[in-house]
């Protein structure tokens, strides 16, 4: 019997759409407010995931390999020849698409403020950040915060679209 190498692109796909939904739900809703209860000890924390290399070291390539296993699939199944053909493939269209959108905004925007974070986190002396380190951290981690959010409900937006499109059919 032939290796299906489209199934293992799929399971490769699932997998790790798994992971980055459920990574960026998990962060929204326990670990975000759980870090501002915290207040100073929480800012600690992200400090120290800041110098570790922050979430992007392992969320950035879960995503990208949903990315290229989801654009390889895409390109498989054909549906690039009819995007919008029938329901579900419209669904799945529109799912990759949201999911396209999401990953650039991550790499665009939510990367960058990520490395300046860790950047700064490691310049911090032994007596801790200065108070203007404090604030533009403070800053950052906000955009960084707005940013998760609205990411993360497009994510959901995405999977709810790639797997209830058969309810369409
Ligand atoms: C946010 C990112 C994404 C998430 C969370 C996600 C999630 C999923 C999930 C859970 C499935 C399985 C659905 C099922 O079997 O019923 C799936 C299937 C699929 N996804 Fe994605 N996906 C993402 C991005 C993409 C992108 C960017 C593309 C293409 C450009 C894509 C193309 C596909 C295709 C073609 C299938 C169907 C595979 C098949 O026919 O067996 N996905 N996706």
């Amino acid at each position: 019997m032939a290796f299906d190498w489209v199934e293992l692109l799929r399971v490769l796909h699932i997998l790790t759409a798994i992971l980055w939904v459920g990574g960026a739900v998990f962060a929204l809703i326990f670990i975000g407010p759980a870090v501002r209860a915290a207040g100073k000890s929480g800012q600690e924390f992200m400090a120290v995931v800041g110098r570790r290399g922050g979430p992007a070291r392992v969320m950035g390539p879960i995503s990208g390999i949903t990315i290229l296993t989801g654009i390889l699939l895409y390109w498989q199944r054909g549906y690039y020849h009819h995007p919008f053909a029938t329901g579900p493939v419209a669904a799945l269209s529109l799912g990759a698409l949201l999911g396209l959108v999401v990953f650039i905004l991550g790499m665009g925007i939510g990367l960058p403020i990520q490395r300046r974070m860790a950047r700064m986190a490691k310049g911090f002396g032994p007596t801790g950040p200065t108070s203007d380190q404090q604030a533009t951290m403070a800053r950052m981690g906000a955009r960084a915060q707005a940013l998760g959010k609205n990411v993360t409900w497009l994510l959901v937006a995405t999977v709810v679209l790639m797997v209830g499109r058969n309810l369409l059919a």
